[in-house]
């Protein structure tokens, strides 16, 4: 997909989007350039990590050799940002970077990077198994080849959405910042499970199932999410009373309001 391509900062979310590349061979390990901060990840990385890319220390003189590729992903952690500084002498012309860093505007790169045209992507952390959802916000004059390298880094392992920025905050916190909240959810109604006598592990894999069996259902037979409610939902039943219950502490104004407080969180970022 492209001869070379630098990774600022190899961590978690960088290793799930590149990988899968490598192992579909779209991206040779010769033509991956990556940088790191500390001593400990480089040589974690070299020893550990399945493919044998370039990885350089950002200390060291001869990480500069990453302001010489076109294609440039940044995944550092935001706080992390002021600490990256373009090369001053980039012979390359028409450099493109992606950040996923959470709430930085394509602003803000765009005058740390003023070398580079800047894209802006939210993505989350299920496309560690290829099911991710990834947000994605054009800068200025980003050509078409760039908008194509950029689609290929996610599409193998997640489904693409593009918008504009001001969509983004509340896309990372209804994909991103919400698989927490299904962890939560998960965790806690095995809890009522293993409260009423069944084994934490048997209660975990009936909450798991239980939950992507009613997503196929939904999906496959078409149904809006009142539909199904009420299809469980007898009079007098045992699903109107768990759902009462729900409702006496305010469980769907809870939820509304955690995914309008990680967007708000999100906007303080930026
Ligand atoms: N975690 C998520 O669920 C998620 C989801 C979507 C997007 N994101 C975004 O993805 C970004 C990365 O998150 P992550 O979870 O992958 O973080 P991470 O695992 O902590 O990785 C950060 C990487 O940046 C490197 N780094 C730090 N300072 C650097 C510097 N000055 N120069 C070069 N490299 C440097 C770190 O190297 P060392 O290991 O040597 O410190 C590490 O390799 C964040 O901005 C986050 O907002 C995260």
């Amino acid at each position: 997909m492209t001869d070379k391509i630098a990774i600022i900062g190899f961590g978690n979310i960088a290793k799930a989007i590149i990988t899968p590349l490598l192992d579909r061979k779209l991206i040779l390990p010769e033509n991956v350039f990556c940088v790191v901060n500390s001593k400990k990840s480089l040589e974690n990385i070299k020893k550990n990590y399945i493919y044998k890319i370039n990885v350089f220390e950002s200390s060291s003189k001869d990480s500069k050799i990453i302001w010489d590729c076109n294609f440039k992903l940044l995944s550092v952690k935001p706080q992390q940002l002021k600490d990256i500084t373009e090369a001053d002498n980039i012979k390359t012309k028409d450099n493109l970077l992606v950040s996923i860093l959470a709430g930085v505007s394509i602003n803000k790169l765009t005058q740390k990077f003023p070398n580079h045209k800047c894209v802006r992507v939210v993505t989350n952390i299920p496309i560690t198994v290829g099911k991710g959802l990834t947000g994605i916000a054009w800068g200025e004059k980003i050509t078409k080849d760039q908008k194509e390298f950029t689609k290929k880094l996610f599409e193998n392992t997640s489904k693409i959405y593009e918008f504009t920025e001001d969509y983004l905050d509340i896309f990372l916190a209804l994909t991103s910042s919400a698989p927490a909240i299904i962890a939560l959810f998960i965790e806690a109604l095995s809890d009522g499970g293993l409260s009423g006598g069944l084994p934490k592990m048997l209660s975990e894999e009936l909450v798991m199932e239980m939950i992507l069996g009613t997503i196929s259902l939904i999906k496959e037979k078409k149904l809006t999410t009142t539909e199904l409610k009420n299809l469980v939902t007898s009079p007098g039943g045992t699903t109107i009373s768990a759902l009462r219950v729900l409702e006496k502490k305010s469980v769907r104004s809870a939820l509304i309001e955690s995914i309008v407080s990680a967007s708000n969180r999100s906007k303080e970022f930026s």
